[in-house]
């Protein structure tokens, strides 16, 4: 028997999604972003996301079938985020996968967002690599969300362990960026500034990092804080007149960010007895990142595993690569009957 052949939609945010994988094997993964629709708002408007997603979604599945030289009728099953997400935006590929499912009489999947950037890193394995070995801690972290994971088996025991309370981590740079006046997205514009800057300049505050917090969050995250903290520093600066050090700022700010991440995915680890940590999400393009997570594992003796860019950022390969687990651990396909859910637990 071959693998399955799956298509996976992902509409959740800004990105259009579609990916084809033959069982652990990817065979295309086109992505169309309305991040520039969105840049003059300064964040993902969820309007804009959801007619973008409308409009890239018949082409992309043309150019994600041409790439992969598969035709529509070769496919085994169809794949689709169902959550989590701006719900609009989720029911625009929801829609579409609900139409193709029916239109060519397949076996239709419903699929976890998050849990589909776990999925990502089985499809980034090769001979040398064996991908995704359990359990595993998992660190996502993208404009959108910042969790951390117990991966005990991708098909049935994913435990959500926390997330962020408030702001993404994606976002904090974004919001921070804003403030410094550059323009979104403001993840590789953070970086662009910090060149140079001292991350030791200015000690910014690690949300949710205090032994009180630690007691009731502590695998949780907080940035408002931080953002607050950093507009604080940067109008008490312009108020004595003197120029504002963004380098210094901009290093300093990641830092804490940076800090807070890597602490708490290595806390959980240890406390966990989990020797291994994976990392998923647009933020992982972040150098100092995964800099420091590197450095910081290997002193705990703990392995990190960073699935190439193009399957971190959000992406429909990674939805139909977790399909296509589900489908060899046998699970039963999803009924027409389920909607977009904004808030879908793991
Ligand atoms: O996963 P992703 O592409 O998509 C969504 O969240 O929809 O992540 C985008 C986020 C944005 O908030 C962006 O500012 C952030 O990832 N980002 C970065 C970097 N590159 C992108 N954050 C920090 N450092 C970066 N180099
Ligand atoms: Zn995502």
């Amino acid at each position: 028997t071959t693998a399955p052949l799956v298509l996976g939609i992902e509409t959740s945010c800004d990105e259009t999604g579609i990916g084809i994988v033959r069982g652990r094997t990817l065979l295309s993964n086109t992505i169309a972003s309305s991040m520039d629709e969105h840049a003059r708002y300064g964040g993902v408007v969820p309007e804009v996301a959801a007619r973008a997603h409308l409009e890239a979604l018949e082409p992309s599945i043309e150019q994600a079938l041409a790439e992969a030289q598969v035709r529509l009728e070769d496919l085994d099953a169809i794949a689709v985020t169902s959550g989590p997400g701006l719900a609009g935006a989720l029911m625009v590929g929801i829609g579409a996968a609900k139409g193709l499912a029916a239109a060519l009489d397949k076996p239709l999947y419903a699929v976890n967002h998050l849990v589909g950037h776990i999925a990502a890193d089985i499809l980034a394995g090769d001979a040398e690599s064996a991908p995704l070995e359990y359990p595993t801690i998992a660190l996502l972290v993208s404009g959108g969300h910042t969790s951390l994971l117990h991966v005990r088996d991708l098909t049935t025991d994913v435990e959500m362990l926390g997330e962020t309370m408030d702001d993404a981590a994606g976002e904090a740079f974004d919001k921070v960026a804003r403030l410094l006046g550059l323009p979104y997205p403001g993840g590789p514009e953070i970086d662009r500034a910090a060149v140079g800057g001292d991350p030791q300049a200015i000690r910014f505050p690690r949300g949710l990092s205090r032994a009180s917090d630690m007691a009731k969050h502590r695998y949780d995250f907080s940035f408002s804080g931080l953002k607050t903290a950093v507009a604080r520093w940067v109008e008490q600066q312009e108020a004595t007149g003197e120029p504002v050090p963004v380098a210094d700022v901009a290093a300093s700010f990641r830092e804490a960010v940076v800090d807070v991440l890597v602490t708490k995915a290595l806390a959980a680890c240890k406390d966990l007895g989990v020797p291994r940590l994976l990392l998923g999400g647009g933020v992982i393009a972040n150098r100092r990142l995964r800099d420091v997570a590197l450095e910081r594992a290997a002193e705990a003796g703990v392995s990190v595993r960073i699935p190439p860019l193009s399957l971190c950022t959000d992406n429909g390969a990674m939805i139909a690569g977790l399909a296509a687990e589900l489908i060899a651990s046998g699970r039963r396909p999803s009924t027409l009957a389920f909607g977009a859910d904004s808030t879908l637990p793991v």
